[in-house]
């Protein structure tokens, strides 16, 4: 009988420009490890997107532009997810935003409506801008309901 090795590969992918949204995706990132989850973490631009169904988790951080809108650099990302449309694959997302615009984190909204139809959407979280210390149980809490 032929053994099969199965591993499961987890990616966090971010897109960020001032850092708040990278520094979320390395607390989630620490979150996971602490609790033996080997995950790669990938800034957007280096994400290699063919390899998108290789994955068994996606993890999207995504900081918001314009008014609530998804930043460019991250359209192929969630036209290829939409694409894929892989209710196996199980996704979570997270984001920095300012509450002081209309729409917090709206991209953070975005993804989620798209990924909660084409994926198995697991989470989300909403952090103002600078992650805090208070955000470290949070992620944590993500990195539980990943596992
Ligand atoms: C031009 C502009 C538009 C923005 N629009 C929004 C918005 O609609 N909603 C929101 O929550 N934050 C908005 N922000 C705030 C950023 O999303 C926020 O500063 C975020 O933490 C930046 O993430 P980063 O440090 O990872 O780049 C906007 C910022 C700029 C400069």
């Amino acid at each position: 009988m032929a053994l099969t090795s199965y591993k499961s590969r987890t990616a966090i992918v971010y897109a960020s420009v001032t850092g708040n949204t990278k520094q979320l995706a390395e607390m989630l990132q620490t979150a996971m490890l602490n609790r033996g989850i080997q995950v790669e973490l990938y800034r957007i631009e280096e994400f290699p997107l063919g390899n998108l169904s290789c994955f068994n988790h996606v993890l999207i951080g995504t900081y918001t532009w314009g008014s609530g809108e998804i930043p460019a650099e991250m359209h192929e990302l969630y036209q290829a997810i939409e694409k894929l449309d892989n209710k196996e694959l199980k996704t979570a997302v997270f984001g920095t935003g300012d509450s002081f615009f209309a729409e917090f984190c709206g991209a953070v909204d975005r993804f989620k409506d798209m990924l909660y139809v084409k994926t198995k959407l697991i989470a989300s979280l909403k952090v103002e801008l600078m992650p805090q210390p208070k955000d470290v149980v949070r992620c944590e809490k993500l990195a539980e309901l990943i596992q």
